[in-house]
């Protein structure tokens, strides 16, 4: 059967920023009723050729022909009204609109419509929601919601409009199994009805199951183009990063000490978490895990003073500690990676060198108060060398980076200024394949130089590779601890599907 006539058809798309070549002379076409997905490295090109197709960048060269169309540049409302329809990596919603609002007010905006009725928003924003089976408060405001809740509003918003072609950025970075079955449903259910999808993700397995067709960028050039069964998951990776790339070891043994460099005890939040209790030895690296709202993360921000808990205690090297604010705990010495970084995590509209010293300025402070530049200098050099962070310079503001770039950023900053005790949620999201194992290790180095680090994940390989242990939550509670040879992917799923 010969492929049917693309919706959609770039080419020779060029695109560069500055210095930096983005995109050179790229080809891509969506077809009706197929995934498409999008493959590459941090910073190959993905974001900004979907950037391009929705009339977001200007292209330097290249045309985009759509519905017998040729156009040299989009407008963000042609695009739209071509339904064209894109999911952005950040999102893009309005965080001081409701959640009715920012996906029932697209729709309506969508169809030219002058008055807006409240009651047909709502509507319309339950049934998107209704759509991918998700409940969320329609009346919440976006910025009170977790990260996971406005990923997935801002899918609902991209369904409510009836888009011909969708654009999916790392749709998934922050939903667990659950809600990713649930959208995989809905993608299938829209290619029956010949919508064309384009599909970013940096975990290969669910590239490999969704998508029909698979084009790898590396460093702004396609790679390879072709139907995903012609590949496996190295093929894709040795696309990607031209070489092959190992896993990351399992973590070694810790010695028990006499003195943990973590301990918390009956640690509770009315109404979030209760009667929490384990500990961290120097150089233990332990997991925490658990289902969307099961309180993994309220844990974390409880342990940096972020929503303190109220009942319980917290000793870091043997000192009891009190977290009442962010302030408390880094004083106390311990470090925290949010798992929302792109807002909490870093200041985007400052320099990549600013943001990764921001954590560290009391330690580089010489004798009269100034910041030593030498040293600051060093720090930086040694945080962007060490997480390889693409950039053209450490003076460009955070915003300038991609996705998985400005990840590191908020990474760097908190490995900078080495606490005794780091806590990361979800420290490799939208990180790719070939760094993550780096960022691992790298982590495994800081932990046998006697940190000691709490990652809070769902990625159950990463959580298998990495850690000495894993305490898995459910309801607020923690309801079981793997470790040694219990440790397995499996077991560890099987605790999170109980
Ligand atoms: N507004 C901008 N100003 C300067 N440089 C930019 C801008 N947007 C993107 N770039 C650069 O273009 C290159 C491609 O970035 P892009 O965001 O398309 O990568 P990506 O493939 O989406 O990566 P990721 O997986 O990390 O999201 C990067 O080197 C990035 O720093
Ligand atoms: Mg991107």
């Amino acid at each position: 059967m010969a492929p049917a006539e693309p919706l959609l058809a770039a080419t020779g798309i060029s695109k560069h920023f500055g210095g930096v070549v983005a995109l050179a002379d790229v080809s891509f076409d969506v077809r009706p009723g197929e995934v498409h997905c999008l493959a590459g490295e941090n910073g190959s090109g993905k974001s900004t050729l979907i950037k391009v197709i929705a009339g977001v960048v200007a292209p330097d060269a290249g045309t985009i022909g759509i519905g017998g169309e040729l156009f040299h540049h989009l407008t963000p409302r042609q695009a739209i009204g071509l339904g064209i329809e894109v999911i952005f990596q950040d999102f893009s919603l309005f965080p001081n609109l409701t959640v009715a609002e920012n996906i029932g007010l697209a729709a309506q905006v969508a169809d030219r419509r002058k008055v807006v009725r409240p009651r047909v928003v709502r509507r319309i924003a339950a049934e998107a929601l209704e759509r991918i089976g998700v409940r969320i408060d329609l009346d919440a405001r976006v910025e009170d919601l977790p990260v996971a809740d406005r990923q997935l509003i801002a899918i609902s918003r991209a369904l409510a409009r009836d888009a011909q072609i969708i654009f999916m950025d790392e749709p998934t970075t922050a939903l667990t199994w659950r809600e990713v079955e649930a959208l995989f449903r809905v993608v299938e259910s829209l290619k029956e009805r010949g919508v064309g999808l384009v599909f970013v993700s940096h975990k290969l397995e669910e590239v490999l199951r969704i998508s029909e067709r698979i084009t790898v960028l590396r460093n702004g050039v396609v790679a390879v183009t072709g139907d995903v069964t012609r590949f496996d998951r190295a093929a894709i990776v040795k696309a990607m990063t031209g070489r092959a790339v190992t896993d990351a070891r399992p973590a070694e043994s810790v010695r028990s000490s006499e003195q943990p460099l973590l301990e918390v005890e009956g640690l509770g939040l009315q109404g979030r978490f209760k009667d929490v209790t384990f500990s961290v030895q120097p150089g233990e690296v332990v997991g925490v895990t658990g289902l969307l709202g099961s309180g993994r993360s309220e844990i974390a921000e409880a342990l940096f003073g972020v929503t303190p808990a109220d009942a319980g205690s917290v000793s870091v090297d043997g000192r009891p500690v009190r977290l009442r604010s962010p302030q408390d705990a880094i004083k106390a010495g311990i470090g925290y990676v949010p798992g929302d970084r792109l807002t909490q995590g870093v200041f985007l509209d400052q320099s990549i060198g600013r943001n990764i010293i921001a954590g560290s300025l009391d330690r580089l402070v010489g004798k009269l108060d100034l910041v030593r530049p030498g040293l600051a200098q060093r720090t930086v050099d040694e945080t962007a060398t060490g997480l390889r962070i693409k950039m053209s310079s450490a003076d460009a503001p955070v915003r300038s980076l991609s996705g998985g770039n400005q990840q590191r950023v908020a990474l760097g900053k908190w490995l900078a200024r080495d606490p005794h005790v780091l806590i990361l949620n979800s420290p490799t999201v939208g990180v790719d394949i070939g760094s993550k194992h780096e960022i691992l290790e790298l982590l495994q180095a800081k932990s046998r130089d006697g940190m000691g680090i709490v990652i809070i994940s769902d990625d159950v390989p990463e959580l298998v590779a990495i850690c000495h242990r894993v305490l898995v939550v459910r309801q607020g509670r923690l309801v079981g601890e793997l470790s040694g040879e219990q440790l397995t992917e499996e077991t560890v799923l099987r605790e999170l599907a109980a």
